[in-house]
Order: structure tokens, then C-alpha cells, then sequence
């Protein structure tokens, strides 16, 4: 079975990243070689928007290949659970984020993504969390992914998530519900 944790922060070692990292390492912690995790940070990368051209539709994949979202879709299409994660922003997904779940559109016609396993992550200062999970949630369900939870972390500076004792109490627990879940299938 494979985990891919996706952080869709600008900030490459921001609380995001770094909550979506916890679940991995929970799973990791078990010592299981059959459960594999990796960990891709949005940060840095290219996305551009969706143009809503619907070209997609026929394609049955977005026809733009020169940025970086072609490799990372390849990606959740390799993996058996998703933990994706965004800060807060608006009291929403980040923007890097958003563009990324508008270009799925072009894997949403054939359910390309169905089946698999999804955890919602949101980090936010204040408020704003919910919202945010709410649309992480709405992406998942619509691909018609498996709720496997969510996690809310609060903090505001890169690195305050890690004082979050009940978002890092919840990232153990959702570890150990995936790892549930592998055990579960194997036998
Ligand atoms: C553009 C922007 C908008 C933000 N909007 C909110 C918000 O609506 N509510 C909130 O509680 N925090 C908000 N924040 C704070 C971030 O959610 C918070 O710093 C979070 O920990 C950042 O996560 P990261 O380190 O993974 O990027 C905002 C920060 C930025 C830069």
C-alpha cells in the first residue's frame, strides 16, 4: 500500500507540511515494508490554473503538459491513500492548492481517482480551518474518494503545528486508522 502526503503550501517546511509529514511518520513508525509513504511539497512547483477549456472531457487528462502538474497527478494516481493538506487562506485552500484540485477536473470524467483512501489537513492561525477543510473534503468526495478523516491544526509562524497537541494527537490517530486499513485488506 502506498501513502502520498501532499502539502499545497508555498512554504516548503510550513505547518502544513509539516502535519502532513506527522501522518507519514506515524505510519513509517510501524517499520512495515508494505506500506510505503512519500511526502511532495507544492511549494516551488509550477501550476497553472485551469482554463476550463473542456478539452479534457474527450482527453480524459488536462492538455497541458509543460508545468508541473502532469508528474504530481501521476503520482495520486500511484498511491492507495491520499493525505492532502492546505493552510488556511481566507478561510479556504491556498491558491497553488486550488489550482491543482481545478486541473483534476480532466480525472474526474472517467473517476480516475475513485477507490482510493483520502485524508483532509488544514492549518490555520485563527479561523477558517473548517472552511478549509470543507473544500479538501468536497474535492475528495467528489473524485469519490474514501473518507479516512481529517485533521485541524492551528499555528501561525512555520513550526507552531508541532505545539498543537490535539492536531498531533489526531495525526497519530489517523496513522494508526490507515495502518488499520492495510492490515485490514491484507488478511
Ligand atoms: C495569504 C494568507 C491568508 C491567510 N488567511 C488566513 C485565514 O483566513 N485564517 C487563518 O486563521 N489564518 C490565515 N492565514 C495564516 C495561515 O493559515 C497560517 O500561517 C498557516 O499556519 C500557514 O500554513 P503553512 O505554514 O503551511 O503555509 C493566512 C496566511 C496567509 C499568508
Amino acid at each position: 500500500m502506498h501513502v502520498l502526503g501532499i502539502s499545497g503550501s508555498m512554504r516548503p517546511e510550513g505547518n502544513t507540511a509539516l502535519l502532513v509529514q506527522k501522518i507519514l511518520e506515524g505510519i513509517d513508525h510501524h517499520g512495515m515494508e508494505e506500506i510505503t509513504t512519500e511526502f511532495i511539497s507544492l511549494a516551488g512547483k509550477q501550476i497553472l490554473p485551469c482554463r476550463g477549456c473542456e478539452k479534457c472531457k474527450k482527453k480524459k487528462w488536462c492538455i497541458f503538459e509543460e508545468d508541473d502538474w502532469g508528474n504530481i497527478a501521476r503520482r495520486i494516481l500511484e498511491c492507495d491513500v491520499l493525505v492532502l493538506g492546505s493552510p488556511a487562506y481566507y478561510f479556504d485552500v491556498c491558491g497553488q492548492l486550488k489550482n491543482f484540485i481545478d486541473r483534476t477536473y480532466s480525472l474526474y470524467h472517467d473517476r480516475k481517482l475513485a477507490g482510493r483512501g483520502g485524508v483532509a489537513v488544514a492549518v490555520c492561525a485563527d479561523r477558517g480551518g473548517e472552511r478549509t477543510l470543507e473544500t479538501l473534503e468536497g474535492f475528495l468526495s467528489t473524485h469519490e474518494f474514501n473518507s479516512m478523516g481529517y485533521v485541524l491544526g492551528k499555528g501561525y509562524h512555520a513550526g507552531d503545528v508541532l505545539k498543537d497537541k490535539v492536531a498531533m494527537e489526531k495525526a497519530r490517530e489517523t496513522s494508526e486508522r490507515i495502518v488499520r486499513l492495510y492490515k485490514k485488506k491484507s488478511h
